[in-house]
């Protein structure tokens, strides 16, 4: 019998990575460690065009992303045509830098929702992370100044061995900054933190403990503050569906241009990334070899091809699977079929116990020092 033909997916969200330029320098970064430099960003009209090709697809909402978003002195005018084309806008922020000076031209473009980056709950655990004295001081004045405005507020908090134990106070400080929402966030080790992994991997019952305090506060907060959970990939039984499934639900826009399913993607060798220089949206998503790659199921391995989970997860990470096992189609070494799985757990095992992890390598633009920057000394 053949198989049964599948409509193509639509995508439902868009990260617009506007710039990798930020104040911050986390080591746990999203980013790629070969950042996109100012010189080769998209332009103003490049992005709207882009939009208004989203909102064509059928995208419903747009984050408005970085590095950090509000370093671009044209946000709140993309902001604006967001809105204009019918786009659901999300600022994901560091709450530094510029951010609170554009905020009310932001608030005036039409935002309608705002994503805050924490590093940990007070100054000393915040400014060392985000590597910037200040930085935690900044982020409680942004908070405060998108409440005052009617912005509905989401707290992100990134968790690793350097905040763990501040999960609780984490939550205290989501409450205080009058949040709707909070995501406790277990690092994913791509990029940037995949580098600083032996630096941030908990063990095991920190781990275990933090997901029990989110669990309780759950309870606890009903009615004051929503919690999302992103549970620790390396020591779970089964992978996340990661991005939704490739190429299912959305789409990455970097700062130069390229459209990635995934803000990891370029770890892997030799996918094909297409260019909004060159190429409409709705091609891309279509077509662009980087996009066709692992979409759907076709492309799955054993024990992958016949799991009954395989419309729920997707085989989980295809930059995991190229990270640990050097095979972008392999099966997600998060999960506990797949034959890499045991090494995957010692390894962290192995990195969260070292008494003597090694020093973070700071997030940065053309090389990975980890020493502060001149003139920006940490706590
Ligand atoms: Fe998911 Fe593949 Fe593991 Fe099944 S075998 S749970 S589809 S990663
Ligand atoms: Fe690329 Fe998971 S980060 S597929």
């Amino acid at each position: 019998m053949n198989a049964p033909i599948r409509p193509m997916p639509i995508p439902i969200g868009l990260l617009a990575e506007l710039t990798h330029r930020c104040p911050l320098r986390c080591p746990y970064c999203s980013n790629p460690m070969a950042l996109d430099r100012r010189s080769s960003e998209l332009e103003t009209e490049d992005w709207k065009r882009v939009f208004g090709e989203a909102a064509a697809l059928g995208v419903l909402h747009v984050h408005l992303s970085g590095g950090e978003p509000t370093a671009r002195a044209d946000i709140a005018e993309l902001t604006a045509h967001c809105a204009k084309v019918g786009l659901y806008t999300n600022l994901i922020t560091s709450g530094v830098g510029q951010a609170s000076a554009r905020l009310p031209a932001l608030f005036d473009a039409g935002l309608d929702h705002v994503q805050l980056s924490v590093q940990g709950a007070g100054q000393a655990t915040g400014d060392l992370i985000g590597g910037l004295a200040g930085a935690h001081a900044a982020k409680l004045a942004f908070a405060a100044e998108v409440v005052r405005l009617g912005l509905p507020l989401t707290v992100n908090a990134v968790i690793h061995r350097g905040n763990i134990h501040e999960v609780e106070a984490i939550i205290a400080l989501a409450v205080a900054m009058q949040a709707k929402r909070l995501e406790i966030a277990h690092t994913q080790y791509y990029g940037w933190a995949y580098a600083n992994r032996a630096a941030l991997m908990p063990t095991r019952a920190e781990a275990d403990a933090s997901v029990a305090v989110v669990e309780a506060a759950r309870e606890r907060l009903k009615g004051t503050l929503v919690i999302d959970l992103v549970l620790p990939d390396y020591y779970g039984l089964y992978p996340k569906p990661c991005s939704g499934g490739w190429a299912r639900r959305s789409l990455n826009v970097t700062p130069s241009g390229k459209v990635l399913p995934c803000h990891a993607a370029e770890s892997i060798p030799g996918l094909e990334f297409w260019s909004v220089r060159e190429h409409d949206l709705a091609e891309i998503w279509r077509s662009s070899p980087a996009f066709t790659a692992f979409r759907g199921t076709d492309w799955m391995p054993e024990p992958c091809h016949s799991c009954e989970r395989r419309e729920r997860d997707w085989g989980g990470c295809r930059c995991q699977a190229m990270a640990l096992v050097g095979d972008a189609a392999a099966t997600d070494p998060a999960c506990s079929k797949s034959p890499h799985h045991a090494r995957m757990v010692a390894l962290a095992t192995a990195e969260s116990v070292d008494p003597n992890p090694p020093p973070y390598i700071y997030r940065r633009i053309g090389g990975t020092a980890a020493e502060p920057r001149q003139g920006e000394p940490v706590a």
